[in-house]
């Protein structure tokens, strides 16, 4: 893995532009991947995002039972496996052999970080009270890792029905944000 520790407040800027992200969670020996596209930042330092698993996926129940996971988040070269993972159930077999998806542990969670995505986001649930009504679940991100190699990342969109945007070039512009 060639990914280094990233400073927590600094997070936002990975999720903000809202790409598609590919959520490990694990308990007591079971493991799953899903894509997920519905997530939106709720605060800044500590990071908070809030994001709907919904109840027919498999990974509710892991994230619901653990109160963990991380937000890996794939560039345009993992869209196969992302489409891929989307399609079916862990039930239906071991995501990761099926899809080749290489991890390693992370900090401080049990859900594994994906290698090949260039940043991943360690997170606890901390706000469940919108599960029952929304599947929404508030995550903090409690450790962050992003590849520095990894300059112009091409994330994946979803513009629905398998249509994806692929993020283009980075510009600058002044900006007063510290
Ligand atoms: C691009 C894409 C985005 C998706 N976004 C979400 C999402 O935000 N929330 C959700 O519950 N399911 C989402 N899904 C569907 C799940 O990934 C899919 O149902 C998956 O098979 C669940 O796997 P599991 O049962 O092993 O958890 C998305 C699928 C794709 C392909």
């Amino acid at each position: 893995m060639n990914k280094k520790r990233f400073p927590l407040p600094k997070v936002y800027g990975l999720l903000e532009p809202g790409p598609v992200l590919l959520l490990t969670t694990a308990h007591r020996g079971a493991c799953d991947v899903m894509p997920m596209s519905w997530h939106s930042l709720l605060g800044f330092d500590p990071p908070l995002v809030s994001c709907v698993v919904s109840a027919g996926n498999e990974s509710q129940k892991l994230l619901k039972a653990s109160g963990q996971c991380v937000l890996n988040i794939p560039t345009v070269e993992l869209a196969r496996q992302v489409v891929g993972c989307g399609n079916c159930h862990a039930s239906q077999g071991d995501k990761f052999e099926r899809f080749h998806l290489q991890h390693s542990p992370a900090s401080q969670v049990a859900a594994p970080l994906l290698d090949d995505c260039y940043a991943s986001l360690e997170c606890q649930v901390v706000d469940t009270r919108m599960v029952r009504r929304y599947e929404l679940f508030v995550l903090e991100v409690v450790a962050a890792w992003v590849d520095p190699g990894v300059k112009n990342p091409r994330t994946l969109h979803h513009r629905g029905y398998g249509r994806f945007m692929v993020a283009g070039d980075t510009i600058r512009q002044p900006s007063k944000m510290r």
